[in-house]
């Protein structure tokens, strides 16, 4: 087999994989889930969760990746040979292929919108058909299919560039242009008329509103964030090098990620109060806020807002694209090392697939708007099977194979370099007893409250 490839640098290992973190699920779905959750409550639990749940889950999928250099299945039958651990590897590979099918719907929504904003569509004038305008893209046929298919083919064609070419470069590049804008219009957002209720909506936290659903949709948002439970970090870090600090690089992967989330959150929630739109309206809020925040601005500045609004949806949809690439990596990945498929063939299977499924969640929003599972339309389906379930038993099953099935040296070895990072070592044994207990019990209590109170 070819010598697997690595990440060049250590910014390159965080890049790469905020790159993979940093995506929607900040710009896009954080800001929506704040709103249905109720505003600060949710965020604290958020942000109780990103620590003890999903950081737990970063570090033990980065510690199996790298400790094996392989893909789940691979690593599995490394490091617990024989056993029916193998089969966790299934999941790594359905999982990240349902994501990216709905993933590429929204991900189509943000190329249109990078249309509507490079042909001046949010002027003035149009102002009153902002709301009308989503709506009416989205439960369209042909526009969100031809968008899907073009975010699909794109997220493919760099996958197929391999590793270093494509992966590497393009978050190197993007990440920290999205990083500027966003802070940038989260900074014209909070001076917005009336957009002081907002910021108190994120900052205040009222605990009497936050529902057991609300708290699943906490830790689901930041399982999803990071791209956890479905395998995708574990295969980034079976290409980090040996001599890396996994430590360090989860932490700027989380910090960054949290960072994005939180900016987004504050670049949205005040345009929605200030444009007196329902905060839980849903996963089409920061497409009816962002043009209203840039008709305002265009209305002062009209080329700052032209060029605010351009590089805003374009850098939203390379964020997406950095997220959609490493999900697509895992199924490559697999079929490549498992199957034994050309890295060509392979990338031609995941994109008949992702398409495919992806359709019907885009169709989801217009012609199969009443085609329901358990009440639910396939996009929301899909976004609940992955969010509420599967990346909490991947989740759960990671923790348990690190705190429980791998020896504890061999984990401390990983974990702290076999001893060369003394900061590692001090907290082991934390770190540890936060894998094998905290996390793991944590991940089942409040998948089951989820259950119960459907
Ligand atoms: N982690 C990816 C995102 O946040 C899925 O967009």
């Amino acid at each position: 087999m070819a010598k697997r490839e690595t990440f060049g640098s250590r910014f390159a290992v965080i890049m790469a994989m905020a790159g993979s973190a940093i995506g929607l699920g900040n710009i896009w779905r954080f800001p929506y889930t704040v709103g249905e959750g109720g505003g600060a409550a949710f965020i604290i639990v958020y942000l109780i969760s990103s620590l003890f749940l999903a950081m737990p889950i970063f570090m033990a999928e980065s510690i199996i990746g790298r400790t094996a250099h392989a893909g789940t299945f691979g690593s599995m039958e490394k490091l617990a040979p024989g056993t029916k651990w193998k089969y966790v590897g299934l999941l790594t590979v359905i999982a990240p292929l349902i994501l990216v099918s709905y993933y590429s719907v929204v991900g189509g929504w943000s190329f249109e919108y990078l249309l509507k904003a490079l042909s001046f569509s949010f002027n003035a004038d149009s102002m009153d058909q902002i709301d009308s305008m989503f709506g009416n893209f989205i439960s369209g046929t042909w526009g969100p299919l031809l968008c899907h298919t073009l975010f699909i083919t794109a997220t493919c064609l760099i996958v197929l560039a391999g590793v270093k070419n494509g992966i590497e470069k393009f978050a190197k590049l993007t990440m920290p242009l999205l990083f500027v804008l966003i802070v940038l219009i989260m900074i014209y957002a909070v001076s917005l008329p009336g957009a002081a209720q907002g910021v108190e909506y994120m900052l205040k936290p009222d605990f009497s509103k936050l529902t057991g659903r609300a708290v699943a949709s906490a830790m689901g948002q930041s399982f999803f964030s990071l791209s956890l439970g479905v395998g995708v970090i574990l295969i980034y870090s079976s290409y980090i090098s040996k001599d890396e600090n996994l430590l360090s690089s989860g932490l700027g992967t989380a910090g960054f990620d949290l960072l994005f989330a939180m900016i987004a959150g504050f670049a949205v929630m005040p345009a929605v109060f200030a444009a007196g739109i329902e905060p839980g309206a849903g996963p089409g809020l920061i497409f009816q806020t962002m043009p209203y925040i840039f008709v305002k601005m265009g209305m002062d500045a009209p080329w700052l807002s032209a060029t605010v609004s351009i590089l805003f949806f374009l850098t939203i949809f390379v964020a997406a694209l950095t997220s959609s690439i490493s999900m697509v990596e895992a199924g490559v990945a697999y079929l490549t090392e498992e199957k034994g498929l050309s890295r060509k063939k392979a990338v031609f299977v995941i994109l008949a697939l992702t398409w495919t499924l992806g359709v019907f969640c885009s169709l989801s929003f217009g012609p199969l708007g009443d085609a329901k599972i358990f009440g639910s339309t396939i996009f929301e389906a899909c976004d609940k099977l992955i969010s509420n379930y599967l990346m909490a038993i991947g989740g759960f099953l990671f923790t348990i194979f690190v705190g429980w099935k791998m020896s504890k040296e061999t984990v401390r070895n990983e974990f702290t370099n076999y001893g060369k990072f003394r900061f590692n070592d001090k907290v082991f044994g934390a770190v540890y007893f936060i894998i094998r207990f905290v996390a793991p019990i944590g991940i089942v209590a409040i998948f089951l409250t989820n259950l119960l109170f459907q």
